[in-house]
């Protein structure tokens, strides 16, 4: 866990104009945050800080805005944007899932809400050399904290035929897994490790295409679900939800609010499940019996919205 402060930052000549500012169901959180006047709010994947922006605007000078995030280069533009607003803002390079660490080195006990927009934000995707993308060429890294781990790279050149097999299925819940691992133990074998974006893309569209079973072409692309299994093993995704969501409600104070914007089915399984979690034990009150969905207006300008879940508890 590392506090971004002007001595941690070494290259502010990032130009945060070029960076894309379209935060997905802003005006839903704004208005179930419903962030005032000297709020502490937590933003635990601050990102670009589209969201982080409004809110902090909303709190004020009184306020406070803790953000987070595992990735050090996002962080460098959500300070040049949330030093615009001139109100007072922490940012953590840490995983959300240490936030009960960060309170306690802010000595803050309660916090009036907290937000959580999951998986990757457009700037991960849009630069090449970070490996989210099969749309260019780059190296199949994937890791949201770069200073360490092993890449999506790491993993294929390791992982038995057997385990990506299982990742693929688990994570990606790819229905063709088994043909497409084999594909790539095949290209291992004849001395074709797997090290980059488009080499992966295209063993998978040449296992799907030439599939006698292959019947329609959807919008998505067909290497969509292995690249989504991968990122989510690479940055042990599901992990930090989980332990994050198992004591979010510690760090509430009664009457305030978590929201959760999650990007697929595994990721909202695990936030429903564990607001129902809450409100067994009375601790949570759910807000959002059924995920709010963007609107058609809000998809057509921004296509990252398209399958995003919008999820409300309120600590009792
Ligand atoms: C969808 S983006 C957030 C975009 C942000 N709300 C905005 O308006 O710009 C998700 C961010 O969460 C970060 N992230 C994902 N998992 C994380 C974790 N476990 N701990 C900390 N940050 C995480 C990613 O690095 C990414 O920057």
């Amino acid at each position: 866990m590392l506090l971004i402060n002007k001595d941690t930052i070494h290259n502010d000549c990032v130009n945060d104009e070029q960076i894309p500012h379209n935060p997905v169901m802003v005006e839903e959180v704004m208005r179930f945050l419903k962030p005032g006047k000297g709020d502490i709010i937590v933003d635990a994947t601050i990102g670009a800080a589209g969201h982080g922006c409004e809110i902090l605007e909303s709190i004020g000078e009184e306020g406070l805005l803790i953000g987070i995030d595992k990735d050090a280069e996002i962080l460098k533009i959500a300070r040049q944007r949330l030093l615009k607003t001139g109100n007072p803002f922490k940012l953590y390079q840490a995983d959300y899932a240490d936030l009960g660490y960060i309170l306690r080195e802010l000595k803050i006990k309660k916090v009036k809400g907290i937000l959580l927009d999951l998986g990757v934000s457009s700037f991960q995707l849009d630069v090449p050399e970070r490996g989210f993308s099969f749309r260019e060429e780059a190296p199949l890294d994937m890791r949201m904290d770069r200073s360490g781990g092993e890449t999506a790279g790491d993993l294929l050149r390791k992982l038995s035929e057997k385990e990506m097999v299982e990742i693929f299925w688990r994570y990606g819940e790819e229905r063709r897994s088994r043909r497409i691992a084999r594909a790539i133990v095949k290209e291992r074998k004849a001395g074709r490790p797997i090290k980059t974006t488009t080499q992966l893309a295209r063993i998978i569209e040449k296992t799907v295409f030439s599939s006698v079973n292959y019947k329609k072409r959807s919008k998505v692309h067909v290497a969509t679900k292995v690249f989504q299994a991968l990122r989510i093993v690479v940055n042990d995704e599901l992990k930090s939800l989980e332990c994050f969501l198992n004591h979010a409600h510690d760090f509430l104070a009664s009457g305030s609010r978590i929201v959760v914007i999650s990007f697929h089915s595994l990721e909202d399984r695990i936030v429903k499940n564990a607001f129902r979690k809450g409100k067994s034990t009375s601790t949570l009150s759910i807000l959002t019996t059924k995920p709010l969905l963007p609107s058609d207006t809000e998809i057509k300008k921004n296509k990252r919205a398209r399958s995003a879940k919008f999820r409300v508890a309120e600590r009792l």
